[in-house]
């Protein structure tokens, strides 16, 4: 009898691949997830540092919170988890699409390439008066908050609660759940929409759907198979 991991490692052989991850893949890189036991919105509330309304009435507050993270990800190594991945890509005979909810940007430093940041990256800033964009890797920032050279609010090139997704982002991800022969959700409670619906958009086009998280989520039930453990230590089984 074929075991789950043996029959997800022949399914990445060929085919279209779709890697969906969320911040359960950076726990074991010690970057807090944010519904976990010590998750960021168990001890901080996401109205008052992640919607365009907090920014508006306490610009230096959401930045220092920013600041925060950004510190704790600048120390953080991607870990064998994220290395999996970016191996499973290069092995890749079809295509491979790496689809993250995450912005600490461990997969880009993991080597991963075909990756789609549905929700920003931390380490793009974006300014509130001529929306220019640039990579800002500055750690700790100084002065908080920071400004553009025209002189306006910069902001986290991230995306808060109510907010759209980046619309590109969003079409490149969207296409690959419909295209994907083997659909993998890692680390992600999948409870936040639109991201979380691509796991039905992909079960629903007739992907294999397997999931990585040492907890039940929602979405299991979608799943033909589950792999119930760590990332780091169950992603690289499946090289
Ligand atoms: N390996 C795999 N999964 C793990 C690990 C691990 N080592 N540790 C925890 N997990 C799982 C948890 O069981 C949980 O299901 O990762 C999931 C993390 O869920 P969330 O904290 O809700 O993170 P995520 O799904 O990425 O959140 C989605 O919500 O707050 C917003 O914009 C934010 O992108 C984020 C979105």
């Amino acid at each position: 009898m074929e075991s789950t991991t043996e029959a997800v490692r022949r399914s990445l052989r060929a085919g279209q691949i779709v890697a969906f991850t969320g911040a359960g893949i950076s726990a074991e890189s010690h970057v807090p997830t944010f519904r976990g036991v010590d998750g960021l919105w168990r001890n901080y509330s996401p109205e008052r540092l992640a919607t365009a309304e907090a920014f508006a009435s306490d610009p230096r507050l959401v930045w220092e919170w920013y600041d925060w993270r950004r510190q704790i990800i600048h120390k953080a190594q991607p870990n064998s988890g994220h290395q999996a991945l970016a191996e499973i890509e290069r092995r890749a005979t079809g295509s491979f699409t790496l689809v993250t909810q995450n912005v600490d940007g461990l997969h880009d430093r993991a080597g991963s390439r075909n990756v789609v940041k549905l929700h920003g990256d931390i380490w793009w800033v974006r300014c509130t008066g001529c929306a220019a964009e640039e990579q800002n890797q500055q750690v700790p920032l100084k002065p908080l908050p920071p400004h553009c050279h025209c002189g306006a609010l910069l902001r986290p090139a991230v995306v808060w609660f109510g907010e759209a997704l980046p619309e590109s982002a969003w079409e490149r991800a969207h296409e690959a759940a419909t295209q994907a022969d083997v659909f993998m959700a890692i680390g992600t409670s999948a409870q936040v929409y639109p991201a979380a619906g691509l796991v039905q958009v992909a079960r629903q086009s007739g992907a294999h759907v397997a999931i990585v998280n040492p907890d039940p989520t929602p979405a299991d039930e979608l799943a033909e198979w589950v792999l119930r453990g760590p990332a780091g230590e169950i992603l690289p089984r499946l090289l």
